[in-house]
């Protein structure tokens, strides 16, 4: 990462402006994984450098001695939200594993569609949403397979512990490249040109409308039941420890309904981690206790 002001950590000419020293890096590291789960291993240290180095200037600290003090000190919460959105990887994308979403249609939604009732209830969770790319990927494609005038009481809840990802996604505002991976059916059915601004598409009103962002940090209690039909958790419990993992999971088949599926990243597994889901598809788990 470079900034206007040379490369991060540095003071523009290649000198090294803060260093993170061994114990202020145990203690940030420590302090991360209570506040969210995620786990810093050493290899990580440049890293945390790099992106809190923003912080100590804007709070004119000297050192990351000063910051871990601001940290340990009764007035830095708000400080901590800071330190949360700096650290966390929001690497993201439309129709990121694209199967996943050809299986919430097949599975999920589509064996749905025979049901009868007056008014047909959907909840579906992007847990981990980043800046929105998922939900919006999981609007798109129940807003394609359901009928509207089926009177579909349909919502999805996309939440992330990081606030500056959760504006965004609330936006719903994307740089034109980042359309690419949407198909074409549904750029032009679900994307708009933004007046005065060439390089930017703004989603449609009704996959707004249709998602609800909110602050949520997995690690603390969640305010809703479920139950949900289907879970995205993606990319995100990967950052954390098994014992995090673990209960996590266990906590996702508890507001998942019987059935649900829990999709989860490539690199993820609940294999020797959870008994209450069985195998239904490359990565995506249905609640069978
Ligand atoms: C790599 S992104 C994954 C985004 C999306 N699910 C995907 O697969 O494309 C991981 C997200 O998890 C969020 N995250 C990390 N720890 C979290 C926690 N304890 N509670 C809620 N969200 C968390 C991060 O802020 C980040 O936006």
């Amino acid at each position: 990462m470079s900034t206007a002001n040379g490369e991060e950590g540095t003071n523009g000419s290649g000198v090294r402006e803060f260093e993170l020293g061994d114990a202020e890096f145990r203690f940030l590291a420590a302090f991360l994984s209570r506040e969210t789960g995620i786990v810093l291993s050493a290899h990580k240290r440049q890293m945390v450098c790099g992106r809190l180095v923003k912080r100590l200037r804007h709070l004119k600290l000297r050192s990351f001695a000063d910051y871990c003090d601001f940290l340990r000190g009764h007035d830095s919460g708000s400080e901590v939200e800071h330190m949360v959105n700096a650290i966390t990887t929001n690497i993201t994308n439309f129709f990121r594993e694209p199967h996943h979403f050809e299986h919430l249609r097949r599975t999920v939604l589509l064996p749905r569609t025979t049901e009868r009732p007056q008014r047909p209830r959907l909840r579906l969770w992007s847990a981990g949403c980043s800046s929105g790319e998922e939900p919006y990927s999981i609007a798109m494609t129940v807003a394609d397979t359901l009928r509207a005038g089926d009177g579909w009481d349909a919502l999805i809840l996309a939440t992330d512990i990081d606030t500056n990802m959760l504006n965004r996604g609330a936006a719903g505002i994307y740089p034109l490249e980042a359309a690419g991976n949407i198909p074409e059916g549904y750029r032009k059915r679900f994307l708009r040109r933004l007046p005065h601004d060439a390089d930017r598409m703004q989603m449609a009103d009704e996959l707004r409308q249709s998602i609800r962002f909110k602050k949520l940090n997995l690690h603390h209690q969640w305010p809703m039941k479920g139950p949900f039909d289907a879970i995205f958790c993606r990319n995100v419990a990967i950052y954390f420890d098994k014992a995090t993992q673990v209960g996590l999971f266990n906590r996702f088949a508890d507001v998942l309904a019987m059935g649900g599926i829990l999709y989860l990243g490539h690199a993820e597994s609940l294999i020797g981690v959870s008994d209450r889901f069985e195998v239904s598809d490359k990565t995506a788990y249905r609640r069978i206790k």
